[in-house]
């Protein structure tokens, strides 16, 4: 048995194949099968994290609370709810006003919240107290003892015979 390599010569040319080798289309296939089912799953992902921020607002800010002809001179504390969408936060937290009419027929509505540290006040006869640490106010809201401002005062509109209220701002009647 002779020990030196015996190469046999075929006399064939390597055969040179054109387009694609089996290894490049199943790693195409496969790859684009792998990114459109990525693409599949991510694409609710992203519009859940995206949509509340490009939704737009819909509803106008105003809340129909009570019936006109319920209103009197004395003031009456209605609840209502206003529904919030903060970014992914939806909540629909309860809300209350005081509402009364003045001397000239005018309905104004007064929010509860202390001006002095944010309790809740309450009309007793003649004017508005706060539990916490005696803060009284007016029949419009003004400041008379503990608190420093008057209380806040929310926007009024009748419509149809309904009153509503809108964004509370500072108090214009003081
Ligand atoms: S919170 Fe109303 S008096 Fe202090």
């Amino acid at each position: 048995m002779s020990n030196h390599e015996h190469h046999e010569d075929t006399g064939n040319k390597p055969v040179k194949r054109s387009g694609l080798s089996r290894r490049q289309f199943l790693s195409y296939t496969l790859g684009g099968a792998g990114a459109f089912m990525a693409a599949g799953m991510s694409l609710p992902m992203i519009r859940f994290a995206v949509d509340p921020i490009l939704k737009k607002k819909v509803g106008g800010t105003w809340i129909k609370v009570v019936e006109e002809n319920k209103i009197t001179n004395d003031p009456q504390e209605f609840k209502f709810n206003i529904h919030q969408v903060d970014g992914w936060y939806v909540s629909d937290p309860e809300l209350s006003a005081w509402i009364s009419k003045d001397n000239s027929g005018n309905y104004f509505a007064l929010s509860p919240v202390c001006k002095h540290l944010g309790c809740t006040i309450s009309w007793s006869s003649d004017i508005y107290i706060c539990p916490c640490h005696n803060a009284h106010y007016t029949k419009d809201g003004e400041n008379l003892t503990v608190a420093p401002k008057p209380l806040d005062e929310y926007d009024l509109k009748i419509d149809n015979g309904w009153v509503y209220l809108g964004p509370i701002k500072a108090n214009t009647r003081v």
